[in-house]
């Protein structure tokens, strides 16, 4: 077995754990959304755009794919939790299925951010997807379809990043302290 990248401590979900939980999500959302005539995925960049690649890939009804950004003053741990809107999607959602699809909620504040926005804009229905939950205090924020909690640790891989790197990992993993105490 290949090993480790010494800034990682160790794999918190595998890649097949995760491929079978996205296999799963998608099969929920194609029966629940089975009458619609179509959804339509919002994936937040830049940490979405791998498990809303696969999720798209599994989902048995139709669909179309668009992309918000936001940039986050609110990290954990900050005062603010100020999310600023930085690229917004082609097209109008208004009477659309709508599903925002996150990697992570951590503080709540840019999935809270993006829900206001969005429902403001009247689609027919707005639900979340997102992959990981930390397990700590963060703002109250519906999620429709969550793939895993996980322990209140930096993860990387799979969509999340550090400084840009390891994002494109099949696995998500801890971060060594180490590397982001330096
Ligand atoms: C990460 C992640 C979420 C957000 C969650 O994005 O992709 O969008 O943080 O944190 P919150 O719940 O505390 O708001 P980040 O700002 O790191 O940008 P990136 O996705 O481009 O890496």
């Amino acid at each position: 077995m290949k090993s480790l990248h010494p800034d990682l401590a160790r794999v918190i979900l595998s890649e097949t754990e995760i491929q079978a939980r996205v296999k799963a999500l998608a099969e929920q959302i194609s029966a629940d959304y089975a009458s619609a005539e179509r959804i339509y995925l919002i994936g937040i960049l830049k940490g979405a755009f791998i498990f809303l690649a696969d999720l798209c890939r599994h989902l048995t009804i139709p669909h179309t794919v668009d992309f918000m950004s936001v940039s986050s003053y609110g990290k954990a741990g900050s005062i603010s939790g100020a999310v600023r809107l930085m690229l917004d999607l082609r097209d109008p959602i208004l009477d659309e299925h709508v599903i925002i699809v996150e990697d992570i909620v951590d503080s709540g504040h840019t999935l809270d951010y993006i829900n206001h926005t969005l429902k403001g804009r009247n689609p027919a229905s707005l639900r979340t997807c997102v992959l990981l939950e930390k397990k700590r205090e963060s703002l109250e924020v519906p999620i429709d379809y969550l793939g895993f909690t996980i322990p209140d640790v930096w993860v990387v891989g799979y969509g999340l990043d550090f400084a840009d790197t390891h994002r494109t990992l099949p696995f998500v993993a801890e971060l060594n302290r180490q590397v982001y105490q330096r």
